[in-house]
């Protein structure tokens, strides 16, 4: 066929009730599509289903909720807890996707939550459930009924810390929307973003708080995530962090331990540990600071993952803060990417950045050279580490030969080891 011979269709996503999800999917699940929901265990999966299957209903929409996991008890009892009791929501306790498709077929609903998807199976295909060839031959079925029943299909899948589990990652290429949902079990923050998206962007961030009454949508996510800051503890540095297009304030913290006996052991939580090491030998070889042999924990508090390279200046910060003993003043914040001769680079959208600091309260950030003006915030432009140390009152013990602040410059030096 020609290209312009074949027939244009549109169809309108289904809107989901949620900002934070609309945003994330470009304005809701698709009919006849299939998305992927993956996510640790624990982290509100079943949960964010059930609400999207709920709200599906409360538009009018005929949805089916197919529970392969928990028995149909559990699945009403999370259902009377999210209010989601109402109308035509259908549950199917099944495992065997033939009888699904049935069900499929008999229902004609809009939107199928299929939970989850390493828990059923094709009876017509050897393996155990949650086997590769399983959870291939499983998505395969469900993803041609979405497509000849015009249905929105929504899979949850688990992953494990490491990637994944017989499965997520291999049925990326077999769905049209991945939605990963991540967070920390013990923080109420939860954070969905399309890894792959056939129908919008995928740069948008989502953020949700879990309550009582299941995931709602989250105004102030900063707030949320610094809440609980000590803030004027050692160690501690609040970065300005951009996730895709949103900027999120968020802690890092360090705790250093030095002296006789320690090895050189370093950790790092949603930080990227070739990262820290880099930070380490700057701060060891080029300030000179005594952090080659420090055991080093480093962090990035509330279950965020930091994958932006402008965190490198508050962890310096937060690592030289927690060595020296002092704090930051509280209502500064840190931004910049380090380079190898402890010079301080510039980052992506500062003034985004900046927007959010002032929005969030902040009075200062110490910031790259080329940093834009931004209402509100007192700008602190440095070029070097030694700078940042000095600006923000934790000066190094020997300032750095290659960054060694013009004479007058420098302040009282701290004893860091
Ligand atoms: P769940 O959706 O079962 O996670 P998953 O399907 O990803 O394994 O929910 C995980 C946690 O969320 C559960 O431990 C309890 C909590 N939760 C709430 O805090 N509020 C609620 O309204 C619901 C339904 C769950
Ligand atoms: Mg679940």
């Amino acid at each position: 066929m020609r290209i312009a011979e074949v027939a244009e269709v549109t169809r309108p996503p289904l809107p989901t009730g949620s900002r934070e999800i609309d945003r994330v999917t470009n304005g809701g699940l698709t009919p006849a599509s299939v998305t992927l929901l993956a996510g640790e265990p624990g982290i509100g999966k079943s949960t964010l289903a059930l609400q999207l299957a709920a709200e599906a209903v409360r538009q009018g929409r005929r949805a089916l909720y197919v529970s392969a996991e928990e028995a149909p008890a559990q699945v009403r009892a999370r259902a009377s807890r999210l209010d989601a009791l109402g109308g035509e929501l259908w549950l199917l306790g099944e495992r065997r996707v033939e009888a699904i498709l049935g069900e499929v077929d008999h229902l004609r609903p809009e939107l199928v939550v299929v939970d989850s998807i390493q828990t059923v199976g094709v009876e017509a295909v050897s393996g155990v459930p949650g086997s590769v060839t399983q959870v291939r031959e499983a998505a395969l079925l469900l993803a041609e009924a979405a497509r000849t029943r015009e249905a929105a299909v929504l899979l949850v899948g688990h992953v494990t810390k490491d990637g994944s589990l017989a499965g997520p990652r291999q049925l990326e290429h077999l769905v049209d929307t991945v939605l990963s949902f991540e967070g920390d079990r013990h923080h109420a923050l939860r954070l969905l973003r399309a890894v792959k998206h056939r129908f919008g962007p995928t740069s948008e961030l989502g953020l949700f708080e879990m309550v009582g009454g299941g995931l709602v949508d989250v105004d102030d996510a900063s707030g949320l995530l610094l809440a609980d800051r000590r803030a004027g503890a050692d160690g501690s540095v609040v970065f300005p962090m951009l996730d895709g297009r949103r900027p999120l304030l968020v802690e890092i913290q360090s705790l250093v331990v030095t002296g006789p006996g320690t090895t050189p052991r370093r950790s790092a939580e949603g930080l990227d540990s070739g990262r820290l090491g880099v930070l380490l030998a700057v701060l060891g070889r080029v300030l000179e600071l005594p952090v080659l042999n420090a055991e080093v924990y480093c962090l990035a508090a509330g279950g965020v993952a930091v994958n932006d390279q402008g965190v490198d200046l508050a962890l310096a910060c937060a690592i030289v803060s927690s060595l020296a003993s002092r704090p930051l003043p509280a209502d500064t914040v840190v931004c910049g990417e380090i380079g190898l001769g402890g010079e301080v680079r510039t980052v992506k959208q500062l003034d985004r950045r900046l927007a959010e600091v002032a929005r969030a309260g902040f009075r200062r950030a110490v910031v790259p050279s080329t940093a834009p003006d931004v209402p509100g915030v007192e700008l602190v432009r440095v070029r070097t580490v030694n700078e940042a140390l000095l600006a923000t009152g934790l000066a190094g013990s020997r300032p750095a030969r290659a960054a060694r602040p013009p004479a007058g410059e420098g302040r009282p030096k701290i004893a860091a080891g």
